[in-house]
């Protein structure tokens, strides 16, 4: 939530560079953005609402050596040129960007009004460059002065900031991400490597608890409370600059989506030994949970099928922000599996320390590389997806879902089996994305995207892909869809069925599959109109989109077309897909 990118150093067009770099953070929140240049002693401050892709780089092309700037997902006050950031204290020395929340801000506020401070927004971060300017009639220093300011700062963020008077930029850390790329010719401070990445590969992590700061020559991490200097290591990313833009396509969902001809392959090969680990370290467990927020979470939920049926272990699946409730049930001696994208959602990250803090192993799921999750949890497997841009996740959520039916094949012995079976599904998946398969998935979106309401009923796996198909196609297309167990159907949904009202069906070629043909045959009866993505045809279908048969690998397929129909469904109704509205891809606030 909220994309931050900064730099310091030799070149002479900050301005112009933060405003370009901040256009590859848009997925973290557009709602408006701002910009602040450091030009003479004096701050340049431009802000406003909207998209800052609209924006020209040009009209930032002040002499400039230092610039912050921010992509809004607003939390605190509306979205209004003036609750953009950055913000500044009243003297205007003092430039703030920042992530997160500052959840004390209420009473801050309400003291530094006593003081004799107006303020001129509704958002908590106003209070940050007043609080740090108070600090400095004792603490002169910008540095010293935006440490001591922090101490008074509750909840999790990421600041952004310098002062008019100094050459140095300072950033600090309690939960929203930062990281540092360093360029030849200066340091580079974004929320997410795509801001920098054209200027250069090499990264360092700023951590929770820390500080750094940089006058583009050099740097300086240390601890955001005692002061104390912490060393860094530098590591070099290997995505590409290509594999972070659209390239031929209109939109990242559908290239991403279309990736997943390659990407489930990548999630798929992971060291066996490694894989054979983790899946002891399950049946060792006294207690295996998985915890997910949002799509993370419908994979999860998947895995509860496939470690279930595949492995006959059961594990307890949890959304991130439901964790907490639940921490009496673990031991040291559990485990905990999270699975993420991101690797920094706030719910999944807060269920992560829960379960750190009462001792138990974390193997963590993730996309991101270098992110927080990754790099707390005990051990990792990466799902090598490449960079997911569009807020509507698709391509991680089948390599998350590959590498979890993965470890449940090798608790039963069968890891051989599970890797051959996967393999096979991702050439299924490349002879199911041709052209004409789009197409006719793209008539489909024709015909119901006038629809209001919209109803998905799986069993088994493909009751979370159920559910994970009505997110889809509610975030892109705004549809009122719902995703039901089949069976549930008739304890309540049913009633809302319709003359012509879409119901997709899923199956597969399964025990349960006659179950669900007579669901779909009961919402015939009604009046719906019934799709169905099914192996086979069936004449209770009124449309049939045909997917492989991949026996226990079916969810993997089957969430592919909806996928591809959500996309449709979004342009065909004018949304775009990659930035729904009220969303942002990476949620980092609780
Ligand atoms: C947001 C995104 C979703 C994602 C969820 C969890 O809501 O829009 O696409 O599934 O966060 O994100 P994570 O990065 O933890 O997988």
């Amino acid at each position: 939530m909220c994309g931050i990118f900064g730099y310091v150093g030799s070149r002479n067009n900050a301005g112009q560079l933060v405003v370009k770099g901040l256009k590859n953070l848009e997925y973290r929140g557009y709602d408006s953005w701002g910009v602040a240049c450091k030009v003479g002693d004096a701050v340049l401050v431009e802000k406003d609402i909207g998209k800052i892709s609209a924006v020209n780089e040009s009209e930032f092309a002040h002499d400039c050596g230092m610039a912050i700037s921010h992509t809004r997902w607003a939390t605190h006050g509306g979205v209004t040129a003036m609750n953009a950031h950055p913000h500044l204290n009243e003297a205007g020395t003092i430039a703030v960007v920042h992530n997160g929340i500052i959840e004390n801000f209420q009473s801050l506020r309400n003291e530094l009004k006593e003081k004799g401070y107006t303020f001129k927004s509704e958002t908590d971060t106003e209070v940050i460059p007043y609080i740090i300017e108070e600090e400095m009639k004792t603490t002169p220093d910008f540095a010293s002065a935006v440490r001591k300011a922090c101490a008074k700062f509750d909840g999790r963020y990421g600041i952004l900031a310098f002062h008019t008077e100094s050459n140095t930029l300072v950033a600090t850390r309690t939960g929203s991400p930062l990281i540092v790329g360093v360029g030849e010719d200066g340091y580079f401070i974004a929320s997410d490597i795509p801001a920098f990445m054209e200027h250069t590969k090499t990264v360092q992590y700023l951590d929770d608890g820390e500080m750094l700061v940089t006058d583009g020559k050099s740097i300086l991490f240390t601890d955001l409370e005692t002061g104390e200097e912490h060393p860094k290591r530098e590591i070099e990313i290997t995505w590409s600059v290509e594999e972070a833009q659209k390239g031929e396509y209109a939109h990242f969902m559908l290239k991403e989506i279309m990736e997943q001809k390659d990407s489930i392959a990548r999630a798929v090969n992971q060291d066996d030994d490694q894989i054979k680990v983790i899946a002891d370290a399950i049946k060792n467990a006294q207690g295996t949970f998985l915890v997910g927020s949002g799509t993370a979470h419908k994979a999860c939920m998947a895995a509860e099928y496939f470690f279930s049926v595949i492995a006959k272990h059961h594990v307890n699946v949890t959304s991130g922000g439901e964790f907490k409730v639940h921490h009496h049930f673990l031991k040291p001696e559990s485990l905990m599996i999270v699975v993420s994208q991101s690797g920094e959602t706030a719910d999944t990250l807060e269920a992560m320390k829960v379960a750190k803090s009462k001792g138990a192993k974390v193997l963590a799921i993730v996309n991101a590389e270098g992110s927080t999750i990754d790099r707390e949890a005990d051990y990792t497997l990466l799902i090598n997806a490449g960079p997911e841009r569009a807020v509507a996740s698709t391509k991680a959520l089948t390599g998350q879902m590959a590498v979890l039916m993965m470890i449940a094949h090798a608790m039963n012995d069968k890891l051989h089996e599970g890797k051959t079976l996967l393999l096979n599904t991702v050439s299924s998946i490349n002879d199911m994305l041709n052209p004409r398969y789009i197409d006719f998935l793209e008539e489909v979106a024709q015909e119901i995207q006038h629809h209001e309401d919209l109803y998905i009923i799986g069993k088994s796996w493909n009751y979370p892909i159920a559910l994970e198909s009505a997110i889809k196609i509610q975030e892109v297309s705004y549809i009122h869809a719902e995703g039901f167990a089949a069976s549930e159907l008739k304890h309540g949904p049913i009633a809302l069925i319709e003359e012509g009202t879409p119901c997709i069906a899923l199956l597969g070629n399964d025990e349960v599959t006659p179950d669900i043909i007579s669901n779909t045959i009961e919402l015939k009866a009604r009046g719906a109109q019934t799709i169905a993505i099914a192996p086979e045809n069936n004449e209770a279908f009124d449309t049939w989109i045909k997917v492989p048969d991949v026996g226990v690998a079916q969810a993997i397929v089957n969430v592919i077309p909806i996928q591809v129909l959500a996309y449709f469904l979004a342009v065909k109704r004018g949304k775009d897909p990659d930035m729904p509205r009220n969303l942002a891809k990476s949620v980092t606030v609780k």
